[in-house]
């Protein structure tokens, strides 16, 4: 079993999918609404595991709550054919990273890549929240990292390729995504 760091650094044991009252608890917060797609895709979720040699491959701490998310990914003449993820985060990152990694199967590099820096983050954003629906103001920094480690793994996956120098590009992407994680922190 995978045990990932907590924020303080050191291990534990975390269930990947604990369910939202033991989160509510945590959080000290009685009751978090989350919308059906959410619950959907926390209970059911898609794509859950790790892509043997995987072309690109990252693993993330969330930097406002440190929970862990490892995303890995096959891609084959420009197209992501396949990404599956693991995550010790609670059920919006589950389901951020459920429905991210369903939605970008069958894209072409190219096109996840079209635009200016801005325009890739928001579209990686994007393509999570346009299918979740309202996402509570507390848990706004949880489909940050599912963006964050999938730009790592297309890091890794520019670094291998003969196009190495879009590795730094896409590594320079990674700090636009902070602006997210510090979404409904006023109202949280
Ligand atoms: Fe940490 Fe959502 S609260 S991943």
């Amino acid at each position: 079993m995978w045990l990932p760091k907590n924020s303080s650094g050191s291990l534990r044991n975390k269930s990947p999918f604990r369910s939202p009252d033991i989160e509510s608890k945590r959080e000290g917060i009685k009751v978090l609404e989350l919308s059906e797609k959410i619950k959907e895709h926390f209970r059911n979720p898609l794509n859950v595991g790790e892509i043997e040699n995987p072309e690109g491959m990252g693993t993330v701490d969330n930097p406002v709550c440190g929970d862990t998310t490892k995303l890995s990914l096959r891609i084959s003449n420009g197209v992501i054919e396949d990404a599956r993820f693991l995550s010790f985060g609670c059920a919006v990152t589950i389901a951020s990273a459920s429905v991210f990694t369903e939605k970008i199967k069958g894209k072409e590099v190219s096109w996840v890549f079209s635009g200016n820096d801005e325009e890739v983050v928001q579209r990686l954003i994007n393509l999570i929240e346009s299918e979740l629906g309202e996402i509570p103001a507390i848990k706004l920094h949880c489909p940050p990292a599912t963006v964050q480690v999938f730009l790592e793994a297309m890091a890794q996956y520019f670094g291998r390729e003969e196009r190495a120098e879009l590795g730094p590009r896409i590594k320079g992407l990674i700090p636009l995504v902070s602006v997210y994680y510090k979404r409904g922190e006023e109202e949280a």
